[in-house]
């Protein structure tokens, strides 16, 4: 069976982590603009202000996609280069800069898929207390109805938020990205619900803006677990490590349910509201009606997960790995498995059109005398990944795209330049792109599978 005909092949970026122009074209300042800015906060004291300067490369860039074989781009868009206030005033250039972007995407044959929202919040809306003030929800809705307008004549698929986990569990429990403060349960909780109003509003919103009809999703993030055996019981301990409610610690946020049991079931998991029962907000069945809307697909992020057995009665219980298992560079484990299971598990819980909306690895690359960057890692990395989900394919899972994080390398949030995610080389000096070896392993992947 395999993928799908029309399946979606691509590559991913956000806007903060390549655009550059920080203070261009009448942008306005953003939570990771001002935080880069701090010196403590970012690796090697590096900023965003550059990164891989693709505001003024976007052309040669989109080329550089053309070549790589992919049919799709996940993109995010900059709301303060649209509304430099977050609300209110709407810069032309900004507009015009995203315009010109999805034309040029479109002329090279590649479907353009918009993430509205991935992390860089608005600083002078943050000033007004961000998602804890409840009109963030009206103000996320604005801006995603402008976008909207402003697009679907050319743009059929948006993403609203991606990995609300992570901007509100590092931004504002663990402190440690944008913007950077320690808040008390009571407020993270209000700030999640916040969220997922302001998606559920920008959902309705969308759809009446649209000039054509379109297809929205929502990206969250998980460690996507997955069983040891395919006995039925540790299959079961798997998916409950996947589903059930973490406990209240400094991870909490990090919750497959928590954030998508509402936004697809229109209720909150039982076990988080007893667990979390002291830090909630009221929650209306209004509330929950309105983060509730349809959706055409669901997207997740999946890097990683643990391997799980059931233990006594049941219990999830995570097997240990051995010492020499394989990791990024970052450290992360490399679990293929979970390309697998988690579109599995999923799809059967929530029963929509499944995409990867990200999925790669950090390797340790170098930019070899020859002029060329061998990442086998990486290539390894990539096959075994997708060998596990074109076994979900062939299990009938319905899933329609993948896209590999990332397109090149860039800016990794508080870890600076570090990291290479890149299928394609960002030399920082001269921002010359060098495709790396999986770039071509990729392409001649992608014409093989779309080959039937
Ligand atoms: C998650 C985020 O969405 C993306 O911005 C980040 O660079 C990658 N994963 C890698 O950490």
């Amino acid at each position: 069976m395999g993928f799908k005909k029309d399946f979606a092949w691509g590559v991913a970026t956000s806007s903060q982590q390549i655009e550059g122009a920080y203070l261009e074209g009448g942008k306005g300042l953003n939570i990771w603009d001002v935080f880069s800015h701090e010196p403590t906060r970012i690796k090697d004291r590096k900023t965003s202000d550059v990164a891989c300067d693709h505001y003024h490369l976007f052309r040669e860039d989109v080329k550089l996609l053309r070549s790589l074989g992919v049919n799709s781009y996940r993109f995010s868009i900059s709301w303060s280069r649209i509304f430099p206030n977050g609300v209110g005033e709407v810069s032309e250039d900004g507009v015009r800069f995203y315009s010109e972007l999805i034309d040029e995407l479109i002329s090279n044959g590649i479907e353009p898929y918009i993430t509205l929202f991935h992390w860089d919040y608005p600083y002078a809306l943050y000033k007004k207390g961000g998602w804890l003030n409840d009109e963030s929800v009206d103000w996320f809705k604005s801006y995603a109805a402008k976008v909207v307008e402003l697009y679907s004549d050319r743009v059929t698929y948006f993403i609203t938020f991606n990995e609300p986990q992570c901007f509100i569990g590092h931004g504002y429990l663990r402190g440690i990205h944008a913007p950077g403060i320690k808040l008390p349960y009571k407020d993270i909780f209000q700030m999640a619900h916040n969220v997922m109003k302001a998606h559920g509003a920008a959902v309705i919103a969308m759809r009446e803006a649209a000039k054509r009809p379109i297809k929205i999703g929502y990206a969250p993030t998980c460690s996507a677990h997955y069983p040891a055996t395919d006995s039925p019981e540790d299959i079961e301990a798997a998916r409950r490590a996947l589903f059930d409610s973490p406990k209240l610690s400094e991870q909490v946020m990090w919750s497959a349910s928590w954030w998508s049991d509402p936004v697809i079931l229109g209720k909150y998991p039982e076990d988080g509201l007893e667990l979390y029962k002291d830090y909630l907000p009221e929650i209306t069945e209004e509330d929950l009606r309105l983060m509730n809307q349809p959706l055409d697909f669901y997207a997740q992020n999946i890097y990683n997960g643990k391997e799980i057995k059931s233990g006594e009665n049941g219990e999830p219980v995570a097997v240990k790995r051995p010492s020499d298992a394989p990791v990024t560079a970052l450290g992360w484990s490399v679990t293929p498995r979970c390309l697998y299971w988690g579109p599995r598990f999923f799809t059967e819980r929530y029963r929509l059109p499944f995409y990867i909306s990200e999925n790669g690895a950090a390797t340790n690359d170098v930019l070899g005398a020859d002029g060329k960057v061998h990442d086998e890692d990486r290539i390894k990395f990539l096959s075994t990944y997708l060998d596990e989900f074109e076994r979900a394919a062939d299990d009938g899972v319905d899933i329609r795209g993948y896209f590999l994080w990332s397109f090149m390398d860039n800016f990794e949030w508080a870890e600076g330049y570090g990291p290479r995610f890149g299928i394609v080389y960002t030399d920082y000096e001269t921002m010359r792109r060098i495709p790396k070896d999986s770039a071509y392993w990729y392409k001649n992947y992608i014409e093989q599978k779309s080959k039937k």
